[in-house]
């Protein structure tokens, strides 16, 4: 098979696949090769297909059956044909595109991989494929909605064509709504305030997160987050769908608020989907923002995250080392306090010279407070230090005013 615009060979994980060359897609530096091309490929998602990989296996572990999987936004194809290749126990892979050259694309790829047998190429609209595989004995056990920007218009026809205790992974490139810059965007997209403080990206996580969890109650779903990730542009969540109207109500009671005050940085939760807020800032009398409602409960499941490691030690995934990396970070902070402080960011605002992150979080906790870092931001760290402890602790350890510097 032929096609009318440039391709390469690539190779990832264990599959090698045909895309679009793409520096013969960009006419200047600073444009977007993947959205130029004729069909969609991103070599930097590289990271987010392994860390699925990864996930999928865990998953599969534990439920210790063959799965089928579902690619609804596939554009080449790389990720399902990377599943059906690299996970153990994958029974059948149906991927689909709108685009008719990816969904060509995808095909060849197959082909080449001699998968014909158990990985399905759809050609059509990702919510008519969802909803054609939602009735009983249908459903996919684990489903990766991968879109251009924001997952919500696939969440609905995602969670209905999932089977009871399927696993569900959900990708948002939209960072700008969902850490604040568009506000308007994101309560309009995910039913959700976000703030941009500089825990931004965690609120990204939560407000995704919480968005699927009042989505899956409807269908009287509840939902269990096993793993969450913030890094390079994409927000993503992983979760396991148990059905369920308790089970969906429990989901429901994890959902609340986060206050924050952009005076003395102190900042709160508060539960419960309808709260009455107490806006006063506690600890300086300054009315807080708020951000949600949003996902309150836990990010990461800690035996699911290890067994992702375990994993990670025996694959050789090209991004090894800094998946080995992630997730300790992640292991290190999942039962730490919701928010983070970002060292540089309170010295900015307190006009300081910026301390080291370890000498921060070592004075915390010689002082008996727990501190870690978080994955979120390599600049920042959890605590469950007042903000003020926080503060003097910051200004004690910066050796002077940023105005006395040359
Ligand atoms: C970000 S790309 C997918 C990347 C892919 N998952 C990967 O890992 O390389 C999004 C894809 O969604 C496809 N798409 C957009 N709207 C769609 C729809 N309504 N139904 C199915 N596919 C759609 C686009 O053609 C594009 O190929
Ligand atoms: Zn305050």
């Amino acid at each position: 098979m032929s096609f009318d615009f440039p391709t390469e060979v690539v190779k990832e994980g264990k599959v090698s696949v045909v895309v679009p060359k793409l520096e013969a897609f960009v006419k200047e530096p600073w444009e977007y090769a993947p959205s130029k091309a004729p069909v969609f490929y991103n070599p930097l998602m590289e990271l987010n297909r392994d860390v699925t990989v990864l996930a999928l296996q865990a998953y599969q572990k534990t439920v210790k059956r063959k799965i089928s999987v579902c690619e609804p936004l596939a554009s080449c194809g790389i990720r399902g044909i990377r599943f059906a290749v690299e996970v153990e126990g994958v029974r059948k892979v149906v991927v689909n595109d709108i685009n008719p050259v990816a969904a060509k694309l995808a095909e060849f790829n197959v082909d080449r991989n001699k998968l014909a047998k158990r990985v399905l190429v759809v050609h059509g609209d990702a919510n008519l494929l969802l909803a054609h595989y939602a009735a009983p004995r249908r459903r996919f056990d684990f489903i990766d909605v991968d879109p251009f920007g924001s997952p919500v218009l696939y969440m609905d026809s995602a969670v209905r064509a999932l089977r009871n205790g399927g696993l569900l992974a959900l990708t948002a490139t939209d960072l700008a709504p969902l850490c604040g810059v568009h506000p308007r965007a994101c309560v309009r997209k995910y039913g959700g305030r976000p703030l941009r403080t500089e825990y931004c990206h965690e609120l990204a996580v939560r407000l995704l997160a919480g968005c699927l969890v009042t989505m899956a109650a409807k269908h009287e779903i509840g939902v269990q987050i096993v793993f969450s990730q913030c890094t390079y542009n994409f927000a993503r969540v992983i979760a396991i769908a148990r059905y369920g109207a308790k089970r969906a109500d429990s989901s429901v009671r994890k959902m609340g608020y986060i206050l924050h005050c952009f005076n003395c940085f102190h900042r709160e939760t508060s539960e419960g989907a309808i709260p009455t807020l107490d806006r006063e800032c506690p600890a300086c009398g300054s009315t807080m923002s708020v951000a949600g409602p949003l996902w309150l409960g836990q990010l990461w499941i800690r035996e699911f995250c290890v067994s992702m490691r375990m994993l990670a030690e025996e694959m050789k995934l090209k991004n090894q080392k800094r998946i080995l990396k992630l997730l300790p970070l992640i292991e290190d902070e999942m039962d730490a306090p919701a928010t983070y402080y970002v060292v540089d960011k309170i010295c900015d605002k307190l006009n300081l010279s910026v301390p080291p992150l370890a000498s921060v979080i070592e004075a915390l906790n010689e002082a008996g407070f727990k501190s870690i870092r978080t994955h979120f931001n390599s600049k920042a760290f959890r605590t469950n230090a007042p903000a003020r402890v926080v503060k003097e602790t910051i200004i004690r350890l910066s050796s002077h005013r940023r105005s006395n510097l040359r």
